[in-house]
């Protein structure tokens, strides 16, 4: 039998991603729109903790729809990964008569979801909780696209370019590091889309001689003066890199760290419009839904998996589009 939510709480955690706002929005508007009350929870999970929360009406989400961070707030709790810090923050959510929470970040979140979740069933509380995928990284298993992603990538794009300009002029070697500590999705998109010379990513062992070396000599004998290698931080410092391209080429290569620009900015119109079809679902799922659900995208579809399944999958590497781009590297030596 269907439910009846009457107020929602929602907060961003983890690491922040263009549209996050845009989820806030979503989340907010759409639970307005069904006569649920939203209660925007800051700071991430430790805003139940220590109850730092704030009432959201439509008028508190207008004019962020554009804007890059959160209008909430995210960290990292430490405390919240505890039985007891999880007690505290239910006691916040009896207190405020919160009966779901839209968590929006990655997978340490969800992880935060599903334990609260669980011991608010345990406890039993009727708290539903449903998770929006929003990381750069996009390293979500049960989504194909997680938000902030295609920001990300237009961010590193557009300071990669400007890079480039400068490389060419001076025939230099650039190597530039983005982020992705565990995860390789973006230093591949934004490598295949700036066509650069090598790029390195955690999902494979890199072999220094053949994924770099190899691919500078080639475009060296093809007549091409600069180069571009791009390395996510997961798979090796840039710094040491550069130091190896000069060891063995004998070139001086120019170090650039992207880090956290990659995390701001004004989000592009697919994460603005992502963020809104998933925080308008999230909604639908509380009011309509039986149980903890993360939200996703799987083939342009919206898909609600329920949590614990979600958790369970894994995103395959892609690596239709690492033989993409080891084919256009690799080519790029003289002309036959
Ligand atoms: O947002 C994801 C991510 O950007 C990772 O790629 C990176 O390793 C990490 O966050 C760094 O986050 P922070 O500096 O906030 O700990």
């Amino acid at each position: 039998m269907e439910k009846k939510v009457k107020r929602i709480g929602v907060l961003t955690s983890g690491g922040d991603a263009p549209g996050m706002n845009a989820a806030v929005r979503a989340v907010v508007r759409a639970s307005i729109a069904r006569g649920i009350g939203c209660i925007g929870i800051r700071r991430g999970w430790n805003g139940l903790i220590t109850s730092d929360f704030v009432p959201l009406t439509s008028s508190s989400v207008s004019h962020i729809i554009n804007k890059g961070g959160t209008m909430l707030y995210t960290a990292r709790s430490l405390e919240f990964m505890e039985e007891a810090g999880r007690a505290k923050a239910l006691a916040t959510c009896r207190l405020l008569g919160l009966d779901g929470i839209v968590a929006i970040g990655g997978d340490g979140t969800f992880r935060g979801a599903l334990a609260i979740s669980r011991q608010a069933a345990k406890d039993g509380m009727d708290l539903r909780v449903v998770g929006i995928p929003a990381t750069i990284d996009n390293d979500i298993g049960c989504s194909h696209y997680t938000i902030g992603f295609d920001s990300a990538c237009n961010t590193a794009i557009e300071c990669i370019d400007k890079l480039r300009d400068t490389m060419q002029s001076h025939e230099r070697c650039s190597v530039v590091e983005v982020m992705g500590r565990h995860a390789g999705y973006l230093a591949l998109y934004v490598g295949i889309s700036v066509g650069a010379t090598a790029v390195l990513i955690p999902e494979r062992e890199p072999d220094f001689e053949k994924d770099i070396v190899e691919k500078i000599r080639r475009a060296r004998l093809a007549g091409t003066t600069h180069y571009m290698v791009v390395v996510a931080e997961g798979a090796g410092s840039a710094i040491e890199i550069s130091q190896r391209i000069h060891d063995e080429l004998g070139i001086d290569p120019r170090v650039t760290v992207l880090g956290h620009i990659q995390r701001g900015g004004s989000p592009t119109a697919r994460d603005r419009e992502t963020a809104s079809r998933m925080g308008y679902e999230a909604v639908k799922v509380l009011a309509e839904g039986t149980g903890n659900q993360i939200i996703g995208i799987q083939n342009g579809l919206l898909t609600d998996i329920e949590m614990e399944e979600a958790l369970a999958m894994t995103k395959p590497f892609q690596m239709d589009r690492y033989q993409i781009l080891e084919a256009l590297t690799n080519s790029c030596g003289p002309d036959f």
